[in-house]
């Protein structure tokens, strides 16, 4: 895949602190090249303290917009005209889209993965039980979207409980779905609330940074033999692509999803917002499929 930049070219990107390890270019640029049109990804690699001057620079340069990441994805909202229903409950935003003049914040992160679950899992979070297993940003989005998609009940665990039980409540308060909260205790002892919520989950979100590279090497996080077996389990960690988890939850006979989806679908939506265009999200889905295939070989 080639790049063309001429005068004409509208330029977006991400902006993070570490920035290298992004595999948004590649497949931003990809689609644009499939879309025909003369549009640019890039990344930039913004220090915390220049967040306020970063965002200024969307309508100093003429930039479309930019996906945000960690760990600007809060820093950045006082700094936008206006922010989405969805990002507000969120209270992050990973997408800025410069409207003349205008900075509007969103986050697709959450709907990311429901699209993820939809296209690839073929399920949908409508009248579900949802377990997600860990409270901290990426546990919110999800929440907050499945919520907002009209989930039957969400159940938040958590190794810090206070954290699961602010994140349930805020949930419960503001869309008015039964969201519960449990400690998330590797020994899923019977009879524990952890063991009654996995036992029944229709559809288990982790969302925690266990089981990822490096330190991928670990048991899973939940005894996966406390689910039904038709209970779908989703790990959002995406290196490595098949997590321990995710490997227990096959073997226990559960059908899974695996993180890059997530990743692919939430890039898809910022697109869709920067553009008008439908993303040709399956292309952006393989190229970092391909990405990722590629980056494990080499280690
Ligand atoms: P992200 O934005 O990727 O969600 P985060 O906001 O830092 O990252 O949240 C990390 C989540 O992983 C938290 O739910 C954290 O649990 P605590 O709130 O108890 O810290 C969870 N987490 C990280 N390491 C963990 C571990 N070893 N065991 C269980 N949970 C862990």
């Amino acid at each position: 895949m080639s790049v063309s930049i001429s005068g004409k070219t509208t330029v977006v990107g991400v902006i993070g602190d570490p920035v290298s390890h992004t595999l948004s270019p590649p497949m931003h640029n990809a689609a644009f090249s499939q879309l025909g049109i003369d549009w640019v990804y890039v990344p930039f690699h913004v220090r915390p303290e220049f967040v306020g001057a970063a965002v200024r620079s969307i309508p100093a340069l003429g930039l479309k917009g930019f996906n945000v990441t960690v760990p600007h994805k809060v820093a950045v909202m006082e700094h936008l005209d206006e922010i989405d229903r969805e990002a507000q409950l969120i209270g992050a935003v990973n997408t800025v889209v410069h409207e003349r003049g205008r900075l509007i914040g969103y986050n697709t992160d959450g709907r990311g993965f429901l699209r993820s679950l939809q296209r690839q899992g073929g399920r949908t979070v409508a009248g579900a039980n949802v377990l997600i297993l860990g409270a901290g940003g990426a546990a919110k989005a999800i929440a907050c979207s499945a919520a907002l998609a009209g989930a039957g009940r969400l159940v938040i665990a958590n190794r810090t409980f206070d954290k699961a039980n602010d994140l349930a409540h805020m949930v419960n308060e503001q869309t008015g779905v039964p969201a519960d909260a449990v400690e998330l205790d590797g020994s899923c002892r019977v009879g524990s609330r952890l063991a009654e919520a996995l036992g029944e989950a229709d559809i288990v979100v982790q969302t925690t940074s266990v089981g990822m590279y490096p330190r991928h090497d670990v048991p899973p996080i939940v005894d996966v033999t406390r689910l039904k077996r038709e209970a779908f389990v989703c790990d959002i960690v995406y290196r490595p692509r098949e997590t321990s988890l995710i490997r227990a939850a096959k073997t226990h006979g559960c059908d899974v999803l695996t993180g890059e989806g997530m990743l692919a679908y939430q890039g898809a939506i910022a697109l869709e917002l920067w553009t008008g265009l439908d993303a040709p999200d399956e292309l952006m889905l393989q190229t970092l499929i391909n990405l990722l295939a590629a980056e494990a070989a080499a280690v």
